[in-house]
């Protein structure tokens, strides 16, 4: 592997060598472009999705493959390569990838916000240090793994907070960043700058990912793979107060701007220290290759203690003036690096298969394991995920297999041991029946799991049921955690949800550990779970594949449990999000007559089983029309657009097709969507000739 520090070189002009070697080169250029194509995709599923499908270091292996392949062939540079630019977080990327409507004011960059060369190799970075001045002092600190932000102060007051978007312009996500109790809104001292930038990371500490991941796993939302994701999917909510509830936290790293005091990059952070910014202590100037290789060891196990994940080193000549001579390539500072730990992999003994069984049923296979080390947490199980995961890696209870934790994902099984010497205690088989009530399971022809079909009788589907619905996005019932449930379930206070509603004072209070007191607060919390809008009263019930979202859009379309009842499948599909299996899971609830009994008892306590009926448009002017929106507007945000287009009888679509009536384009509109409309001959309309289209 070869560090590039190499800025974009113009063709060479040896046009006849080229054209000699062209044959033997050729597969070596199509290596080229399918890896700009990848690298593409995957910054892309890395910095807009926040579902990365490939680990680190297998990126980074293929960037250095680019580079070097693009040093071979000068010829096919192409500024819009991933060697050029930083990932993007942003609406467009170099190859045309996009994402639309994420509501953020967009902002160019005073500097550009660039990346960091890296290395996993220990020699390289003693190179590159051997490499500086003899003088120059070296900055180590903490590579903190989240996403970068750039704070812009103006007078001592926190003016803007971009993400590092593009590189060139990002969002302004400040109202999200003001949730983050150590960055002050406000410096009241008179010796600072008019106008400075602090650079840094925001993070989701350990505790904090792993609470929220709890959360998500009961609500049947995809789990985030680390705390880095978490972060960034947290910064992009369009609703401060839930990114304040999930308690994002930030380390400072960069000071930037036009006369700055210091004349190191030391004094900087420690000046930035005194303002009061979030500053960590793990930051020490190193004089020589021994100080930085000391640092790096005992931070490669220290680490393991720390509340935030972190991925590396970074290396940052200290000196400022040394720093300037050195300069930047497109996408790097010369003046710094980045060391990355390795992924953590441990052997261990698969002990032996459980199984789990969800609240819709389904049946997990858990992983039990001799309890490992791994990236400071002790591992003992992992998840399995579904019998074809179990074959295709074809382990068995006995086996020896490998954890991981790549880039501090989750633990995860990667492989098994291949010796003779190692030999598999058992067969593996998937258990035909139900662990829990030993139901025979069935498989849905289509899905990976199996499932325990006796909804109203297996242990855990009840339990999680109750679960499901007194959890906080639902009907939010204090009191009634997981152990009290599971109590009440033992001493048959509770086989349904109706039966929350019949709990009475004294059955409560007669329960160990629950005295009067804490009995009148649960009642008191059943009471007020009265008021729980029709929409969240629909989450509650747990129709398998209804989240959050869903319920909202289908309460809206459907305003009470009675028209509900009676939606036909294709009428559900016409509601955005709902496809077939959603519509039929619907269905299916309402055709099973112990569901009816229970909507019955909910309604008897008094729950809101309706809700505002959806607004009646205000005219038909656009009746019958589907209409896209696409790029960013002066008067009102897309969603008021969406809103517009609803109240008028139309109805807004996400992408062009044939039968897209208009375009409605602010600034900005993505390339591709103005491609495709005009080759389909489909009208584009204005913000301007929106608004007068529908004035009275
Ligand atoms: S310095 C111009 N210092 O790592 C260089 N970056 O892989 C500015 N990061 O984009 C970056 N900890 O988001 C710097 N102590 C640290 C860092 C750090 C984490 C992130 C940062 C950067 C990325 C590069």
């Amino acid at each position: 592997m070869t560090l590039c520090y190499r800025t974009a070189q113009a063709p060479t002009g040896e046009r006849s060598k080229v054209d000699l070697f062209s044959e033997i080169e050729e597969p070596e250029r199509e290596e080229l472009k399918a890896l700009r194509k990848e690298l593409e995709e995957q910054n892309y599923k890395y910095y807009v999705l926040n579902a990365p499908t490939m680990s680190d270091r297998e990126f980074d292996e293929k960037m250095h493959r680019l580079q070097e392949l693009e040093a071979q062939f000068p010829d096919m540079f192409d500024p819009k390569s991933p060697t050029q630019h930083v990932g993007s977080d942003l609406a467009v990327t170099g190859y045309g990838l996009r994402v639309t409507g994420k509501g953020f004011e967009q902002v160019k960059h005073r500097y550009p916000m660039l990346s960091l060369a890296n290395s996993y190799s220990r020699e390289e970075i003693e190179d590159w240090v051997r490499k500086l001045p003899a003088n120059a002092e070296i900055v180590c600190e903490l590579k903190y793994d989240g996403l970068s932000i750039s704070l812009w102060y103006e007078h001592g007051v926190l003016v803007k907070a971009l993400t590092r978007g593009d590189g060139q312009q990002g969002d302004n996500v400040i109202d999200n960043i003001k949730t983050i109790p150590s960055i002050p809104w406000r410096i009241e001292r008179n010796d600072i700058p008019d106008s400075f930038e602090m650079r840094g990371e925001v993070l989701l500490p350990w505790e904090r990912f792993e609470a929220l991941n709890k959360e998500r796993e009961e609500q049947e939302e995809p789990l985030f793979a680390n705390p880095r994701n978490a972060a960034s999917g947290t910064l992009k909510l369009q609703d401060p107060r839930e990114v304040a509830r999930r308690g994002l936290d930030a380390y400072l790293y960069y000071m930037l701007g036009e006369n700055l005091p210091g004349k190191t990059h030391f004094e900087r952070l420690d000046t930035a220290r005194q303002w009061g910014f979030p500053v960590s202590d793990a930051i020490k100037v190193c004089h020589s290759v021994d100080e930085v290789m000391a640092y790096i060891a005992y931070w490669d196990t220290e680490r393991k203690t720390l509340p935030v994940a972190t991925d590396g080193i970074v290396l940052k000549v200290n000196d400022l003036a040394q720093q300037e001579e050195l300069g930047f390539t497109a996408k790097t500072p010369r003046w710094a690096i980045a060391y990355k730990f390795p992924a953590e992999k441990q052997l261990t003994l698969l002990r032996e298969i459980t199984y789990q069984v969800g609240r819709t049923g389904v049946v997990t296979p858990v992983a039990n394991l001799e309890p490992v080390q791994l990236s400071g947490t002790i591992v003992q199980r992992a998840t399995l995920h579904n019998e074809d995961f179990i074959r295709s890696l074809d382990i068995r209870p006995g086996d020896k297999v490998w954890v991981e934790k790549g880039g501090e994902i989750i633990p995860k099984i990667t492989g098994k041991v291949q010796s003779d010497e190692v030999q598999s205690t058992k067969d593996f088989s998937f258990p035909d029946v139900c662990p829990e009530c030993g139901a025979k399971l069935v498989r849905v022809e289509g899905e990976a799991a199996w499932r325990c079909p006796n909804e109203a009788g297996c242990p855990p589907q009840i339990k999680g049921k109750i679960e499901h619905f007194v959890s906080r996005k639902a009907m939010d019932i204090e009191g009634l955690g997981e152990e009290t449930i599971d109590l009440f379930y033992q001493k048959g206070l509770l086989h349904n949800i109706a039966d929350i509603y019949s709990l009475r004072l004294e059955d409560i209070a007669a329960q160990e550990r629950l005295g009067e007191k804490s009995a009148q607060n649960l009642l008191d919390g059943i009471e007020a779970s009265k008021q729980v809008p029709w929409s969240r009263v629909l989450f509650a019930l747990g129709i398998r594949m209804v989240g959050e979202t869903t319920a909202k859009k289908i309460a809206r379309r459907f305003n009470s449990i009675d028209t509900l009842q009676w939606a036909t499948a294709e009428q559900l599909c016409a509601i955005e999000d709902v496809g077939p299996q959603i519509a039929e899971n619907i269905v299916r609830y309402f055709e099973d007559i112990r569901n009816l009994e229970i909507l019955a008892r909910l309604r008897q306590a008094g729950l809101q089983m309706e809700g505002e009926p959806e607004p009646e448009p205000t005219s038909d002017k656009l009746a019958g029309l589907s209409i896209v929106i696409s790029g960013t507007f002066a008067h009102h945000s897309r969603d008021e657009y969406k809103a517009l287009i609803e109240q008028h009888g139309g109805k807004n679509v996400g992408s062009v097709s044939k039968k897209t009536s208009f375009i409605l384009a602010g600034d900005n509109m993505g390339p591709e969507k103005r491609k495709k409309a005009e080759d389909l001959g489909i009208k584009i309309v204005t913000e301007d000739e929106f608004l007068d289209l529908i004035k009275n």
